[in-house]
């Protein structure tokens, strides 16, 4: 199957302050210089929350991680478990369909597919809510046949169960994951031959299905609250996504990263939250550079707390503080040639541009905060 940008796109996107907190804390796990090893949990965590990987969740992936468009699209291309077309508002089914789970029935399950959502694969239902598709072993083939939602396994399914499986989320309703035949994991049906004193003290379900049910967040976007998921444009009656398709057609061309075409709308709304980096600065020919004002010392009331700014350390702040910049307010003053100048003195070139420093800046020296900020206070 060929795996490209889906025709129809969105405009934008942005991540929830709450994903954008994730999302920073899981950047901030790597060494510097290596955050693109973060590029796997953001792209997951924004098609969790959208359902599917837009170009705009791409393209803001790579802003995030100082990274061309194009490498992001690579993984997000490569790996099967990323969507690049829309899914069900509900769940896309992932119904296995190697060895074990063909020959326990995984075709009885397509076979619901094809009747209940759509004749074939990646296709939406008639009502938006569900799409499926075939996937390859997913690794519980002890309980074949299985479908994947989400993250988690619905095991020893049936034609029947199944088709009950999609009435109930159909129905709002977040059916429990892991076996569906009454096996408590994958232990012989007819009960437990050998080890049986493992089978005392036991949680309700399994280890998997115990934690994702005492998560809650089955089938739910890690910070969503409402189930069933509505995608974005689908609304809360579930029209179909052909019905209402986003606005915006886009070139499946990757988008050049020495002029991103990446547009978040401005932080109008405390629901959105803004890219919190900006596209690394390209080394600029001939770039002017000018020595911005600097102080000897902080004013009385003492220096503010550069560590404040997303991509200052307790080091980097040192030599802030050694070139003579204290405050907040003097960053935020900084226009291009100042940032070229102070970029010169450090030895990570272009990270001023990349974490947004004046942008920062100007936010604190007025009160306000960052997302960063927030966090690290
Ligand atoms: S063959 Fe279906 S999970 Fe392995």
């Amino acid at each position: 199957m060929l795996r490209r940008l889906h025709h129809e796109q969105p405009e934008s996107f942005a991540f929830t302050p709450a994903n954008l907190a994730w999302a920073e804390g899981q950047v901030s796990k790597y060494p510097e210089g290596r955050q693109a090893s973060a590029v796997i949990p953001l792209l997951w965590r924004a098609q969790e929350q959208e359902g599917w990987l837009t170009k705009p969740a791409i393209e803001y992936v790579a802003t995030m991680l100082n990274m061309a468009d194009i490498r992001v699209l690579e993984v997000a291309s490569f790996y099967f478990m990323f969507q690049l077309q829309p899914v069900g508002s509900v769940a896309n089914i992932q119904i296995c369909g190697t060895t074990s789970c063909m020959i326990c029935g995984a075709e009885d399950l397509v076979a619901v597919c094809r009747e209940k959502i759509a004749d074939k694969p990646h296709t939406l239902s008639a009502d938006g809510k569900f799409s499926w598709e075939e996937v390859e072993c997913i690794g519980a083939c002890a309980n074949a046949p299985v479908a994947q939602i989400g993250k988690d396994y619905y095991e020893d399914l049936t034609a029947e169960s199944l088709s009950k499986l999609l009435d109930d989320l159909a129905a709002g309703k977040v059916p429990v994951p892991g076996p569906q035949n009454g096996r408590y994991a994958s232990e012989p049906l007819s009960g437990l031959t050998s080890l049986k004193e493992y089978d005392s003290g036991k949680t309700q379900y399994n280890a998997s299905v115990q934690l994702a049910t005492d998560l809650g967040d089955t089938i739910k976007r890690i910070d969503g609250t409402e189930v069933p998921l509505l995608t974005p444009w689908l609304g809360k009656n579930a029209v179909s996504g052909k019905a209402q398709p986003p606005k915006l057609a886009v070139d499946a061309k990757p988008a050049n990263k020495q002029k991103p075409d990446l547009e978040v709308p401005e932080d109008d709304s405390d629901k959105i939250a803004k890219p919190p980096v900006k596209p690394a600065a390209e080394p600029v020919e001939g770039q002017e550079t000018k020595k911005p004002r600097t102080m000897k010392a902080p004013r009385k009331a003492g220096a503010d707390d550069l560590k404040l700014l997303k991509g200052v350390g307790p080091k980097l702040e040192g030599v802030l503080n050694q070139l003579g910049f204290w405050h907040f307010d003097q960053i935020a003053k900084w226009g291009a040639e100042e940032v070229a100048w102070v970029d010169e003195q450090l030895s990570f070139k272009g990270r001023i541009e990349r974490d947004g420093w004046v942008e920062q800046a100007r936010i604190l020296a007025d009160g306000g905060e960052t997302a960063f900020s927030r966090k690290n206070k």
